[in-house]
């Protein structure tokens, strides 16, 4: 049994997140965990909201509400929607609690001790009229690069460039609107990365296993020379910039970057699961206390891969301690909407909540996993999800489960029926699943989630392929030992049907579970192989056909949902 440490990329706290988010880190890493976690490892999936930054501060003005309480009730909401959506998060903390705010000032001080960390004087652009400086997005103005008039200050949403205010032509408060702006001088802490090079270039190179996508990335950003990086802010919400509850002089009025203290969230929030469940974290997170025999997994969108591969390594590696560092990273392309870019401020896309309010979460959870935008971006269109449901859920897997449940129940009753043995379609079946079950084990391992679940949709077809060939419907007239034994065969499918699709799909697994009336964490550990599995049930196993798994997805509904959620 091995121990596998699971963060997905930590969702900023300013609403609920859309599609794209989910499928970008949440949800591969929830299918990973669930699937490790049905092989008998021991597994920590830890997730948590970012709550400090432009963002939150921004967000909450807008609402007309005081930041922490905006905080607290949006992290709620987004709690909630992960747990409606399966997401089986062994925590999900808050990088604004008290743990997060020991640990960053924690990490801050010992950086300083071993002589990278230092003060400057920055230029930063100051509102005469807000009175305050205007840090990251505070400002808003043209993008020297690319000419766009709403480029932010820490990033051109146009051009994908990461920008510092001061070089915005134009410049406005996003607070005021005011351009009555200028550039002040102010004090700001510095993490001394460039002294850092070669520790984190030999790191990254250590990394040997790592996806194309994230290696090019951090490849990029070694080759372009890491550069120093302030990590305060002039603002109020965040983590103080203080230690052991004593101030920094000169320091009083600012906190630390939200970048800065969003990766040790991580631990943070392993700290809060340990707190809450009388657990150990240090065994998850201090390889002088164990975790040394730790697989350490982190999943995101590709706009995460250099603060992972490079910002957090360094705070990481700069302290000297013995900390866990992240041994495979998955880095995910973007889900674009109808080809373009999900807008919460626009409204195009759909959202967490919206997307439950319409259709249970195994519908998402499999068009987004089968088509998740692993070798590049992939297009979200209401069209293609309403054609994947009604394909491969409806009428492949839905199907074959209704289809046998309820002819059992006509013709052979309420049991599986014990008679007839099996013959030379059964072996064929046993082989090739056996094949395919080996071959979707093996991508799962590796997180190459479209090819693994487009051999879990042959699994599937070939249920169906089976029962084809088999048609117990017909043989029953001839040989009705024969037609039982097809039938128990293609009951035994279903349990190893929802072993199998678990991690994608978990309610639905559970609910063919359940119509043997089997304990989903007993009956769904890992299939060792399909001749085991399909002689599960002998004969004589009481069940209860479900209702309708799935349902099809109407023409009528894509037109109605393509007005609501603006697509084009
Ligand atoms: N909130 C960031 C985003 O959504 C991700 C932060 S990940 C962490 O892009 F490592 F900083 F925690
Ligand atoms: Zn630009």
């Amino acid at each position: 049994m091995a121990r596998i440490l699971i963060t997905s990329a930590i969702p900023y706290i300013n609403g609920i997140k859309h599609l794209g988010n989910l499928v970008g880190s949440m949800l591969p890493a929830d299918v990973y965990a669930r699937f490790e976690r049905q092989r008998g490892h021991e597994v920590l999936y830890i997730c948590a909201t970012d709550e400090h930054g432009t963002p939150a501060e921004l967000a909450a003005r807008e609402a007309g509400q005081d930041v922490a309480d905006y905080c607290r009730e949006q992290h709620e909401i987004q709690a909630q929607a992960g747990e409606a959506f399966g997401l089986s998060f062994d925590h999900f903390g808050r990088s604004s609690n008290p743990p997060n705010h020991r640990l960053t000032q924690h990490f801050a001080h010992v950086l300083e001790d071993n002589g990278l960390i230092e003060e400057r004087i920055d230029r930063q652009i100051y509102s005469i009229d807000d009175e305050r400086f205007l840090p990251d997005r505070y400002v808003e103005g043209t993008c020297p690069h690319c000419g766009y008039e709403k480029a932010r200050g820490d990033q051109c949403d146009n051009c994908g460039r990461l920008l510092d205010p001061i070089d915005l032509k134009n410049p406005y408060s996003s607070i005021s609107g005011s351009h009555n702006v200028e550039v002040r001088e102010t004090k700001h802490l510095h993490l001394l990365q460039a002294k850092m090079q070669d520790r984190i270039a030999g790191w990254v190179e250590s990394k040997t296993d790592w996806p194309q996508l994230t290696k090019s990335i951090a490849g990029k950003w070694l080759k372009e020379g890491l550069r120093d990086r302030s990590i305060t802010r002039d603002l109020k919400w965040g983590v103080p910039v203080a230690y052991k509850g004593e101030p920094r002089p000169g320091f009083e009025n600012k906190v630390f970057y939200v970048w800065f203290d969003a990766p040790i969230a991580y631990i943070a929030a392993t700290e809060e699961w340990a707190l809450a469940n009388n657990e150990n974290w240090e065994r998850w997170w201090r390889t002088d206390k164990g975790a040394e025999d730790v697989k350490y997994v982190q999943v995101m969108g590709k706009d995460n891969v250099a603060f992972h591969t490079v910002s957090f390594p360094a705070t990481l590696l700069g302290s000297e301690e013995p900390w866990k560092t992240v041994d495979t990273l998955k880095s995910l392309n973007w889900l674009t909407w109808y080809g373009g870019k999900f807008s919460t401020s626009e409204g195009r896309g759909i959202f967490m909540d919206q997307a439950l309010e319409i259709l249970p979460a195994d519908y998402w959870r499999w068009t987004l996993m089968a088509n998740a935008p692993e070798s590049d971006d992939a297009s979200f269109t209401l069209e293609h999800f309403a054609g994947v449901v009604n394909k491969d859920l409806a009428d492949v897997l839905g199907n074959f489960v209704n289809r046998i449940t309820r002819f059992c129940k006509a013709r052979f009753g309420e049991e599986v029926p014990a008679e007839g043995t099996y013959g030379d379609n059964e072996k064929t079946l046993i082989t090739e699943l056996d094949r395919r079950i080996g071959a979707y084990t093996g991508y799962l391992e590796e997180m190459e989630f479209r090819k693994a679940f487009a051999e879990l949709r042959s699994i599937w077809v070939s249920g169906n392929e089976y029962l084809q060939g088999a048609a117990p419907w017909t043989m029953i007239k001839e040989d009705k030992d024969k037609a039982a034994a097809s039938v128990r065969c293609a009951l035994n499918l279903i349990v190893l049907f929802a072993a199998l699709s678990r991690p994608v799909i978990p309610f639905a697994a559970d609910k063919m579970f359940a119509i043997f009336g089997l304990d989903p964490e007993e009956a769904s550990h890992w299939p060792e192989g399909a001749a085991a599995a399909l002689s599960r049930f002998k004969g004589g196993e009481a069940f209860t056909p479900s209702d309708v798994l799935f349902a099809k997805i109407e023409d009528e509904q894509v037109e109605a949902w393509r007005q609501k959620f603006g697509a084009e």
